[in-house]
């Protein structure tokens, strides 16, 4: 969603489609844009009955609160207002209800004080932790509980990844379907395991910023959004993937996205909500619109849209009130006869299940009237409808939140390189550090995009976090320096460093280290220009590495950077930890010290140069046609290192690269059929349950190695399993794709065997003919090792 008032105000001279509800029932027909070889998304209607499925209970609920309702409280329980959240749902205290508060983000209660600053989800994502993926969410989840927020706008699987460059990857967890299902599915464990509900966004094919909304000149659309356009078995291999995860997880609300899918506008696409989500997956929650990318009132209900954010709600040039797609055209829709009731009462119960199936009826706390004060989305002046204001004001909800913090951006730090074992460091008595990324940062914290001076734990946008407390990287290793008597000699303006000869900077004589904290910013709203890490860091590094023959370069970053100093003879050692949230220094000096081992691994590649990479974002048209903007993804299932091992490419470190104080082997690579039962090419037909038929997640074979420590000290590492499809799959699937990590702890010398479950799907290609996915016939090729390129054990298997 957008990010504040001002940046709205910015992106918007302008009113956006505040037509009243339009009368026609097929979206796509308004929509046509020249598609080359894709064709439009095909008619979905209508829109699908939730029907409970798990839910049962909190469906008769939500049945009952709606007899409740007046038409006018229905148009409210579907339309945001202004209000103290980023997105509110009024109250009706006739009936007891105190509303709905909807907050950012996906890595903390944005709008908030007392609040604490978790790491981001590309971080999450290197960790390849499932137990810290759902710690992070448990305690994220009990923050929006502690300020009154019955849903979190987070996690984040949309984008995926498919360019490097994309501005909000760091948002998300890795270009690897499998592992961000997975960390989506942890994350939505653990949020809603706090009684808070859950929301996948954005849904679908979300994969670049530039263009994601319309151009306006005034009130008129003159371009519109960019059109993703897909192919059906990418959209499933890839993109569909982890939000099946997510659904299958139970989360409560999925948000979609704001550009045009296959020339549709997401959000009334009834190709992706009525067919793709409700009845391929089975999803039972809510559909809500990012804020803004509504762009027509019944056209997107019958589409399967069930809840409009902001609602009329000052974007584009909009003022402040009523004024909606949804909100009141809803019941005159209904009442002239243009719109179903029964759609309509659907919506409300597909709101109110989650809701009930949370618990959130009874005892949950209001908001904090501190995070209304904060909120310059809808300032309090924009309010117009009543909100209970009665909650305590800046309640500390951060607990011992900060512990685990710490421990998950150790954990997720990757080391790239390590010569001669420079690291852990040993007793260094003179440290230089030198870098902008290192101190404090400029008073603001909210933006950090402009400001030179200051450590980087999170990107911009939405999904920023407010921090209240920081331990930047300076404060963690002056606080290790009086523990052991060293010398820090800190340089943090990156201009003196890379123009200056540093030896005429320092004392005399060679530091035992040289440490370099370099940052790189990406935001919402803007794809990244460069995979350098800014703030001229390359030309840090070769001042800095061309006298200091023991340089250590620490990266805080929100993806892929260029690293074209990774071969320098003085450069010893290089991490990369991303976005590790407000533990930051603790984090980095837990382990350049080793009492951490690390053992974060890569959660996308790095090429050897930055014209090797593909799916580049579309950054411009050379056309007026309102339709002009189209991107088309022509890799199809080749991002990230399919693409790389697709083209046999080298690159400089691979996807599910990091390594150890330690050393680590595998061995005895064994399978275990699950059941005796046979196992058939076509999934049985089940039950449509959420996450899609039945079959597809049951578990078929078991894949077991053992995994021994080999090393002198205690570790973890990620043995990670790749499956090759036989040959009889279609072409253009992948040369591997991971299906099974497992972050293990062992002591030296100790060993532990690794099992890694194989569902149906992870077996399984989509057949675009039958609409279904299917176990190819032939042999199945197993790759188990550290990376995706470190392949230690192979073996091959026919399942079918
Ligand atoms: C919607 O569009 C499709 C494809 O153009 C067409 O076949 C269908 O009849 C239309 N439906 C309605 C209700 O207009
Ligand atoms: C998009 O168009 C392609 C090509 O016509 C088609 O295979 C795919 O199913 C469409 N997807 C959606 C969501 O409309
Ligand atoms: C949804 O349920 C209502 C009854 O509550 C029914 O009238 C309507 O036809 C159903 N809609 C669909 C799409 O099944
Ligand atoms: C914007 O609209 C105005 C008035 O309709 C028109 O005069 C102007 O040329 C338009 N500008 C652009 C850039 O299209
Ligand atoms: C019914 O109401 C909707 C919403 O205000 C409006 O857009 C539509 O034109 C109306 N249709 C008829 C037939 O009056
Ligand atoms: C909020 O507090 C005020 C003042 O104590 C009280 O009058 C009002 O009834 C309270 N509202 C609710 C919804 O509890
Ligand atoms: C690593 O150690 C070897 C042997 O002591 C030495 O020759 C080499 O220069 C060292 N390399 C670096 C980068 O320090
Ligand atoms: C950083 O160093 C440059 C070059 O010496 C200087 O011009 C600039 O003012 C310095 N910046 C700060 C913030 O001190
Ligand atoms: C590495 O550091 C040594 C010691 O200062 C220096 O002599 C050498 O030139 C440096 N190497 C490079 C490639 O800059
Ligand atoms: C960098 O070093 C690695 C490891 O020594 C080597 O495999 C690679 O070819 C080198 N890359 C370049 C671009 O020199
Ligand atoms: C855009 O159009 C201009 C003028 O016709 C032309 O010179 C330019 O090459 C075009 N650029 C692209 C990317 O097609
Ligand atoms: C399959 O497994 C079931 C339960 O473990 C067992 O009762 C049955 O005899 C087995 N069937 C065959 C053919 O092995």
């Amino acid at each position: 969603m957008l990010f504040s008032f001002l940046q709205v105000a910015a992106l918007a001279a302008t009113a956006t489609a505040q037509s009243a509800v339009s009368s026609a029932s097929n979206s796509t027909s308004s929509y046509l844009p020249i598609l080359g070889p894709y064709g439009n998304s095909p008619p979905v209607y209508p829109s699908p009955n939730a029907t409970g499925i798990g839910w049962e209970a909190a469906l008769e609920k939500a049945k009952a609160f709606l007899a409740q309702l007046t038409p006018e409280e229905k148009d409210d329980m579907v339309t945001g207002k202004p209000g103290p959240c980023v997105g509110n749902i009024v109250p009706i205290p006739r009936i007891g209800f105190n509303g709905l508060c909807l907050q950012d983000g996906p890595l903390a209660i944005r709008v908030a004080d007392y609040a604490s600053v978790f790491a981001a989800g590309v971080s999450t994502a290197a960790s390849f932790d499932k137990k810290l993926m759902y710690e992070r969410g448990l305690y994220m989840g009990e923050e929006f509980r502690g300020k009154g927020a019955q849903v979190a706008l987070s996690p984040v699987a949309g984008p995926l990844g498919r360019s490097a460059y994309a501005g909000r990857n760091w948002e998300g967890f890795s270009p690897d379907p499998y592992l961000t299902g997975k960390a989506m599915e942890e994350t939505i464990k653990g949020i809603q395991a706090a009684g808070v509900q859950a929301t996948a966004k954005h849904w679908i094919a979300n994969e670049q910023e530039t263009q994601r909304n319309p151009t306006y000149n005034g009130s008129v659309i003159v371009q519109e959004s960019i059109s993703s356009n897909l192919d059906d078995r990418t959209m499933h291999e890839l993109y569909m993937w982890p939000f099946a995860n997510a659904v299958r997880a139970g989360v409560s609300s999925v948000m979609c996205s704001y550009q045009r899918l296959n020339g549709s506008y997401t959000c009334e696409n009834s190709k992706a909500l009525n067919g793709l989500l409700k009845e391929e997956l089975g999803f039972q929650g809510y559909v809500m619109s990012d804020w803004g990318g509504t762009h027509s009132g019944v056209p997107s209900i019958e589409s399967g849209l069930d809840m409009n954010m902001p609602g009329g709600l000052g974007l584009y040039g909009l003022t402040f009130g009523e004024a909606s797609d949804f909100g009141r055209n809803v019941s005159i829709a209904v009442s002239n006869g243009t719109l179903d009731a029964s759609r309509v009462d659907d919506m409300i119960i597909r709101i109110m299940t989650p809701y009930f199936h949370l618990g959130q009826d009874v005892d949950f706390p209001l908001v904090d009237p501190s995070s209304g004060d904060l909120n310059t989305f809808s300032p309090t002046d924009t309010w117009f409808r009543y909100f209970n204001l009665n909650g305590t004001r800046s309640r500390d909800v951060r607990g011992n939140h900060s512990e685990s913090i710490r421990e998950l951006g150790a954990s997720a730090t990757v080391m790239l390189k390590n010569v001669n074992n420079t690291l852990p460091l040993k007793a260094p008595k003179v440290i230089a550090i030198f870098g902008n990324d290192a101190g404090e940062p400029a008073p603001g914290y909210l933006n950090q995009n402009n400001y030179e001076a200051g450590t980087l734990v999170a990107g911009g946008g939405s999904g920023t976090g407010r921090l209240t407390s920081l331990v930047t990287p300076l404060d963690a290793l002056k606080a290790q320096a009086l523990k052991t008597g060293a010398i820090i000699e800190p340089y943090l303006n990156n201009t003196l460093i890379a123009d200056t000869d540093i030896q005429t900077l320092l004392n005399p004589g060679q530091p035992d280290v040289c440490l370099v904290f370099l940052k790189t910013w990406a935001e919402e709203a803007a794809d990244r220009k460069s995979l350098d890490t800014d703030w001229r860091g390359n030309d840090v590094v070769e001042s800095v590495a061309s006298y200091c023959s023991n340089t250590v370069v620490i990266t805080h970053s929100s993806g892929i950077n260029n690293l074209p100093f990774a071969n320098h003879t003085n450069v010893t050692a290089i991490l990369a930890a991303h976005f590790p949230g407000e533990q930051t220094g603790n984090s980095i000096v837990d382990v350049l010290y080793g009492a951490v081992n690390p053992s974060g691994k890569l959660p996308y590649t790095i090429a050897l140069e930055i014209d090797d990479y593909n799916a580049l974002p579309l950054t411009s048209v050379n056309s007026t046609d309102p339709y002009a903007w189209n991107i088309y993804f022509e890799e199809k299932l080749e991002i990230d290192y399919r693409y790389f091992d697709a083209q046999n490419m080298s690159v400089r470190y691979e996807f599910g690269f990091g390594l150890s104080y330690t050393t680590f082997s595998v061995s005895d690579l064994t399978f275990l059929k699950c059941g005796n039962a046979t196992v058939t090419s076509v999934a049985p037909a089940g039950a449509v349950n959420p996450g899609g038929n039945e079959a597809l997640w049951e578990t078929l074979w078991y894949v077991t190695v053992e995994l021994t420590n080999t090393g002198t000290v205690a570790g973890a590492e990620v043995p990670q399993l790749y499956l090759s499809l036989p040959a009889s799959a279609p072409a253009g699937t992948p040369p591997k794709q991971l299906r099974g990590f497992e972050k293990v702890y062992l002591e030296p010398g100790a060993s532990s065997t690794v099992t890694f479950p194989l569902m149906r799907r992870d077996l399984s290609y989509w057949d675009i003919i039958s609409q279904d996915w299917l176990i190819p016939e032939g042999e199945f090729g197993f790759s188990v090792g550290f990376s995706s390129r470190d392949i230690k054990l192979t073996a091959g298997l026919t399942v079918v």
